[in-house]
């Protein structure tokens, strides 16, 4: 079977983790939680959102953290933005790497960003032009490729059409998100080659959210279609306030466990990462569902018991 040699892992514990918890998360905190992340060997990080404070109040505090964080030598911050407002507001704050998001679900779109998805398109080409322009790198998310919070449909050629929109209007890499976690292999076998005929595979990311237990499996199944960039948080962390019933993204220490396991390479330290979300874990004030994560911590406190 071919499978890639090496994976690189893009890291959402700080934005799409933090975007969803009910605990009040301090600046200080946060900053701590990415610069632990940063000495991870991860050269990916997506540090926070410069959205509407009233949609996401979790991290209305994005250009403090952005200012605050030691930017690690071959590491790059990645930021969430919604429009040319939030572009201003980034570059402002110094970000050199940004992430437009839109979806293939009008009825998701409509609740996330007040858009359709048409006008999303829109607003994302000038942000775009405008990110190219000063140099920066851009990502593009399309949420909900393999199913929608509110009941419509989604089918694979949709996400292939907002898709090569995206790529057209210039963005380096897009992530094709599963954002409530409902996606199953077969939808990863159907819909990557559909991409693929479009878009080069070294540019195509997949996002998924576990909600139902699927999404490691998920991640194999790209991985045999040889997709090599994947999103995943550290603990589990994660969900989109706008998706009900969303919850984490895939673990960042189920990922590496999976792929360190098959001889697959990341450039990632998972003993480095557990302890950043050992760190987090206590900030949120609830146990982290990564499973890699609680299987060392459970061996620990038996090896502990046992001394
Ligand atoms: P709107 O209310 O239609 O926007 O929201 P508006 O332009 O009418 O502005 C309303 C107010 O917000 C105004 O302030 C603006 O100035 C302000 P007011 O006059 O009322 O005082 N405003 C802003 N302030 C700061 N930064 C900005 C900004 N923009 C407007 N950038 C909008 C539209 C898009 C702004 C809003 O709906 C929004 O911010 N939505 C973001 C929702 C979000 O962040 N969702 C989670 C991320 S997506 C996700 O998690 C999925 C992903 O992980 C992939 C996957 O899992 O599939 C990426
Ligand atoms: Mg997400």
């Amino acid at each position: 079977m071919r499978l890639p040699k090496s994976v690189t892992l893009v890291e959402m514990g700080a934005r799409d983790g933090l975007q969803n918890e009910a605990a009040v998360i301090s600046t200080d905190d946060k900053v701590r939680f990415i610069d632990l992340l940063s000495q991870t060997g991860l050269r990916w990080i997506e540090a926070t959102s410069f959205v509407s404070p009233k949609a996401i109040p979790q991290l209305s505090d994005a250009p403090e953290v952005f200012a605050r964080i030691v930017k690690a030598p071959g590491v790059r911050y990645l930021v969430l933005v919604p429009n040319l407002k939030g572009y201003e507001r980034a570059k402002a704050a110094g970000a050199d790497a940004i992430a437009v998001f839109t979806a293939s679900s009008e009825a998701f779109t409509k609740r996330n960003i007040n858009m359709t998805i048409d006008e999303s398109l829109e607003t994302f080409r000038a942000v775009v032009r405008r990110a190219k322009d000063d140099g920066m790198w851009v990502r593009g998310y399309v949420s909900t490729a393999f199913g929608s919070p509110f009941g419509d449909t989604v089918t694979p050629q949709m996400v292939v059409d907002v898709s090569v929109k995206l790529m057209e209007m210039g963005c380096d890499e897009l992530s094709i998100g599963d954002t409530i976690g409902v996606g199953v292999p077969s939808q990863v076998e159907e819909l990557v080659p559909m991409l693929a005929k479009q878009i080069p595979l070294d540019r195509l990311a997949m996002h998924f959210h576990d909600t139902r237990g699927t999404a490691l499996s998920n991640v194999y199944a790209a991985l045999q279609q040889c997709i090599h960039i994947f999103d995943s948080s550290a603990g589990g962390l994660g969900g989109c306030p706008y998706a009900p019933g969303a919850t984490g993204n895939v673990g960042t220490e189920d990922v590496l466990y999976l792929l360190h396991s098959m001889g697959i390479e990341t450039g990632v330290d998972l003993a480095k990462v557990r302890a950043a979300s050992r760190f987090i874990a206590a900030a949120v004030g609830h146990a982290l569902t990564s499973k890699a994560f609680q299987a060392m911590e459970a061996s620990d406190e038996r090896a502990k018991a046992s001394t």
